[in-house]
C-alpha cells in the first residue's frame, strides 16, 4: 500500500451497519481517500446515490476524480451537513450516514501537514489549511494557562501546565520543535506512548474544533435522515465516543417527563433505536491495519 492511501477501517461492519438498499441515498460526511464511499458505490444501482463531504481540499480533489454520476462531492465541515443536504432537496430522505471520524492516514504520514510528531515539518495540523489558524500561530499567540487547558482537556495530558509554560518560551514554528519541548518537559517515564502523542491530540482536536464539530453534526442527523435511515459512527478515542454514545443513549431515551408521570412509548417520542453494541475491530483486521486497534462503530437507526 502506498505511503499516501488510506485502508478504511471496519469496512463490513460499517457496510452491514448502514443496511444498504441499492436505490438508497446515503451520506459519508467524511471521504479521506474514498473506502467507505467507493465499497458503498458498489452496492448501489444507478438509481443509488452517495453525497461525499471532506473539510481537507486534497481528499476532495480525490473524490473529483473518481467518474462515477451516482457520487457528489462537497468541500465543507461536516457541522454544515444539514444546509448541504438542503441545497439537495434531501431533507428527510437519507437511508444512511457515515461518520469516520479522526485523520486519514495521508494527512498523517504527509509531513507538511504537521498531524505527526515522528517527521519534521509545520506545525499546522489544520485538516482545511485554507481556513483559521495553524497550531503554530495558535500557540505563540495564546496563553500557558490557555494552552495547558487544551492539553489537560483533550489529552487528559498529566504535565499540562510544565509543557504550556516551556512552550512560551520561545516560538514555535515546527512539529520537531515541539516533540523536543515537550521531551524535555515531561520526566522520563516507563509508558510504552511516545511523550507527546497526548499533546499532539489535544492540539489537533482543538485546532479542527472537532468535539464541537460532532456534537453539531449529530443533531443535525435527525433532521437528515428517512425513518429507518441509519447512523454509523466510527470514533477513535473516548472523547469522541463518549460524545456520540450519550447522543444515541438520550436520543433512544426519547422526550424527558417528571419522573412519576406515566408515559407510554409513543409518548416518550424515541428518535432513535439502538442497532447494535459497540463493534470493535477483529483481531486480523488489527494486525493487518494496526489504526483499527481503537475504532469503535456506533449505530443506530432513526425512529
Ligand atoms: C478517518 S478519515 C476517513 C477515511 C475514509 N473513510 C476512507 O475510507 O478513506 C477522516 C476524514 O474526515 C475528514 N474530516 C474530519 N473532520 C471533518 C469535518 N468536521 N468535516 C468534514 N470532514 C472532516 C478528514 O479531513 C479526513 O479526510
Amino acid at each position: 500500500m502506498s505511503k499516501l492511501s488510506h485502508q478504511p477501517v471496519l469496512l463490513t461492519e460499517t457496510l452491514d451497519a448502514l443496511n444498504l438498499r441499492s436505490d438508497g441515498i446515503y451520506i459519508d460526511c467524511t471521504f479521506g481517500r474514498g473506502g467507505h464511499t467507493k465499497a458503498i458505490l458498489n452496492h448501489l444501482e444507478p438509481a443509488g446515490q452517495v453525497l461525499a463531504l471532506d473539510q481537507d481540499p486534497e481528499a476532495v480533489q480525490v473524490a473529483q476524480s473518481i467518474e462515477d454520476e451516482r457520487l457528489s462531492i462537497v468541500h465543507n465541515t461536516f457541522a454544515q451537513l444539514q444546509a448541504t443536504v438542503e441545497d439537495n432537496g434531501w431533507l428527510g430522505q437519507i437511508n444512511g450516514i457515515l461518520l469516520d471520524l479522526g485523520v486519514s492516514s495521508p494527512q498523517l504520514d504527509d509531513p507538511t501537514r504537521g498531524f505527526s510528531f515522528m517527521q519534521d515539518g509545520p506545525l499546522d495540523m489544520r485538516m482545511n489549511p485554507n481556513t483559521g489558524e495553524s497550531v503554530a500561530q495558535w500557540l505563540n499567540t495564546a496563553t500557558a494557562t490557555e494552552i495547558a487547558k487544551v492539553l489537560k482537556d483533550y489529552g487528559e495530558e498529566r504535565y499540562a501546565y510544565r509543557i504550556a509554560r516551556s512552550i512560551k518560551m520561545e516560538p514555535i514554528t515546527t512539529t520537531s520543535q515541539l516533540v523536543n519541548i515537550i521531551i524535555k518537559a515531561c520526566p522520563p517515564s516507563k509508558e510504552h506512548k511516545h511523550p507527546a502523542t497526548r499533546s499532539f491530540q489535544a492540539l489537533r482536536i482543538f485546532i479542527n474544533q472537532e468535539l464541537e464539530q460532532l456534537q453539531q453534526v449529530l443533531t443535525q442527523t435527525l433532521n437528515i435522515l428517512a425513518p429507518h435511515g441509519r447512523l454509523v459512527v466510527i470514533s477513535f478515542h473516548s472523547l469522541e465516543d463518549r460524545i456520540v454514545k450519550r447522543f444515541i443513549r438520550d436520543k433512544a431515551r426519547g422526550d424527558k417527563f417528571p419522573i412519576h408521570l406515566p408515559v407510554t412509548v409513543k409518548q416518550l417520542n424515541p428518535k432513535l433505536r439502538i442497532i447494535s453494541k459497540p463493534i470493535r475491530a477483529s483481531q486480523t483486521e488489527i494486525n493487518l491495519n494496526p489504526r483499527a486497534r481503537s475504532a469503535i462503530l456506533r449505530v443506530a437507526e432513526r425512529c
